[in-house]
Formats: C-alpha cells, sequence, structure tokens
C-alpha cells in the first residue's frame, strides 16, 4: 500500500521520499507504481513519467512536512518507526499511520508531538479506491485532523473521520465478513470459489470475501483480527483457525502466490 499511497501523492503535484527496509522494495514499488500510472495515463490520467519522476528512492528517513507510514502490522515496528520519525522529521511535521487497526493512541505516546499524530487509512488498490478513513488518536488537535482531510480531498479521495477504538470503522465492519466467509469454508459450508460467487452476484461486492482477504493479505487478517479480539475482549473476534493455519504455511494471498486462491 505504501507505493499506492506514494503514486497518488506524487500524481497530486507533491514530492515523495520512498524508504523501506526491505532491500529491493521499493524497487518493486516503483515498479507497480509504473504500471498502475500506465492504466491510468490510458484513461487521461497525468503523465507517467512526470509521477514517477517526483518520488525518491531513500534508503533512510528523511526530514518532510509529513510522513505516511504503511509497515507491517505490528505495533513494536509502528512504534520504533515512529520514536524515529519524531527525531528525525521538524517538529511541526505530521506523522500518519496507514494503520489498519493498531491504535493511533499508542503510536502517538511513541512520540513527543501526540497532537500531530493521525491515522490516514487507505483502501487497497490506493489509486483506484476513493476513501480515506481519518482516525483521530487521544490527542490528535484539530488542525492536524484537518490537515489530513485537506490533503485527502487533495488527492482525489473522500474523507470519513472514525475514533480511535480497534479496527475504527472500516476494519470492525470487513474482517468479521472475511472471518466467517474462512469459516465457511473451514466447516465445509462451500468451496472458496462459491463463497465469493455468492457475495459477488447476490451483494454486488466487486470481488468476494477470499478474494478480498487475499489482497489485503491473510497475515494483515489475522493481525487485524488479533487487535480485534484483544481490543474488544469478545470471542466472535477470534480469526478463523484456516486463516492462521494459511499463514503458517505461507499462503499469504496475492503476494506470495497463494492464498484462498492461486495466482500466477
Ligand atoms: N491502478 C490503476 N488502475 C487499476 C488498478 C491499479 N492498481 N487496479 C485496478 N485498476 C483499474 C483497472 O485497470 C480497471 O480499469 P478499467 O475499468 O478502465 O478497465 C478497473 O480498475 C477495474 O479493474 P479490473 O477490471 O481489473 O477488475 P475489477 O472490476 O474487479 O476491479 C478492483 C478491481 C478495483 C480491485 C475491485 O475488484 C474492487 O474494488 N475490489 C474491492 C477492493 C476492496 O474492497 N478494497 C478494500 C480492501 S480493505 C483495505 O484495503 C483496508 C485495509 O486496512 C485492510
Amino acid at each position: 500500500m505504501g507505493g499506492g499511497i506514494a503514486q497518488v501523492v506524487a500524481a497530486s503535484g507533491r514530492r515523495v521520499s520512498l524508504h523501506d527496509a526491505a532491500p529491493g522494495a521499493v524497487e518493486r514499488g516503483l515498479e507497480a507504481i509504473g504500471k498502475s500510472l500506465a492504466k491510468l495515463a490510458e484513461k487521461g490520467g497525468a503523465e507517467p513519467n512526470e509521477v514517477l519522476a517526483r518520488i525518491a528512492n531513500v534508503d533512510e528517513l528523511v526530514p518532510a512536512d509529513l510522513m505516511i507510514e504503511a509497515v507491517v502490522e505490528d505495533l513494536k515496528v509502528k512504534t520504533e518507526l515512529f520514536r524515529r520519525a519524531d527525531q528525525v522529521l521538524p517538529p511541526d511535521a505530521i506523522l500518519a499511520s496507514n494503520t489498519s487497526s493498531i491504535p493511533i493512541t499508542s503510536l502517538a505516546a511513541a512520540t513527543l508531538r501526540p497532537d500531530r499524530v493521525v491515522g490516514m487509512h487507505f483502501f487497497n488498490p490506493v489509486p483506484v479506491l476513493k476513501l480515506v478513513e481519518v482516525i483521530r488518536g487521544l490527542e490528535t488537535s484539530d488542525e492536524t485532523a484537518r490537515a489530513i482531510t485537506e490533503l485527502a480531498l487533495a488527492l482525489g479521495k473522500t474523507p470519513a473521520e472514525a475514533r480511535d477504538l480497534p479496527g475504527f470503522v472500516s476494519n470492525r465492519i470487513l474482517m468479521p465478513f472475511i472471518n466467517e466467509a474462512a469459516y465457511a469454508v473451514l466447516e465445509g459450508v462451500a468451496e472458496p470459489e462459491a463463497v465469493d460467487t455468492i457475495a459477488k452476484l447476490g451483494f454486488a461486492h466487486p470481488m468476494g470475501p477470499l478474494a478480498l482477504a487475499d489482497l489485503i493479505g491473510l497475515d494483515t487478517c489475522v493481525a487485524i483480527m488479533e487487535v480485534l479480539h484483544q481490543g474488544l475482549g469478545n470471542p466472535k473476534y477470534a480469526p478463523c483457525p484456516l486463516l492462521r493455519q494459511y499463514v503458517q504455511a505461507g499462503r499469504l494471498g496475492r503476494k506470495s502466490g497463494r492464498g484462498f486462491f492461486t495466482y500466477g
């Protein structure tokens, strides 16, 4: 998602520095951005090379007006990143997280600027989906929430505000749906293809819950369910054992080539 976010920010005319700790990840991200821009250019979108020229590949955090973090859904990893960003970015910069479920208030507590920490939650594929969920931590200032709302609008997105409770709104609704679909497979109610056909044709969803889980990443789905389960304390949010088992097997969805479905 980091690549998609970099793409939409750069396409709006802003300069972006793209950083990933994993070797080669930025290069792979830039390749995906190039492909996505090419598709959009066919429909009158920005000239791909002009957008790509605004994205720098940096091998460390660098000073900027805004950071949008999109690392793995792991509280420790994110907290450490926010601590580092607080030291590197100017004191008036905003530190935003694209987290799906990790409390913004916890990330803010790792910094000396909790009023300038906020959730800016995009949806996959970022260049296509219009929503940005704006999440206020306990101490997020009105000014910070306003700045992120205005930025979302400037990126051509529609912002919607949510409070900092587990899963916010989007994943509190989406993840139990995906989890229940996984249970339907586990309990032999239907094959994955049938589960997804029912959601696509019966509810007019653009893709079924299992294909969507593969798109999001099954490891990410499990991580989000854990946050919902622990944060809300209700057993109905426990991740389906089949999701866990697929993750144990390395079947993470599209990114590993196999999840509920197999990808070329
Ligand atoms: N960049 C640019 N264009 C893209 C693109 C990308 N990355 N991905 C798809 N498109 C374009 C295609 O080129 C196509 O354009 P066209 O209509 O002009 O030909 C159009 O989008 C539709 O794509 P496809 O024909 O390939 O297939 P679909 O009609 O099924 O659309 C989809 C693909 C946009 C992924 C659609 O299935 C969809 O919206 N699925 C649901 C996605 C969703 O629910 N995402 C939210 C996940 S939750 C999340 O991210 C939050 C996190 O916290 C978990």
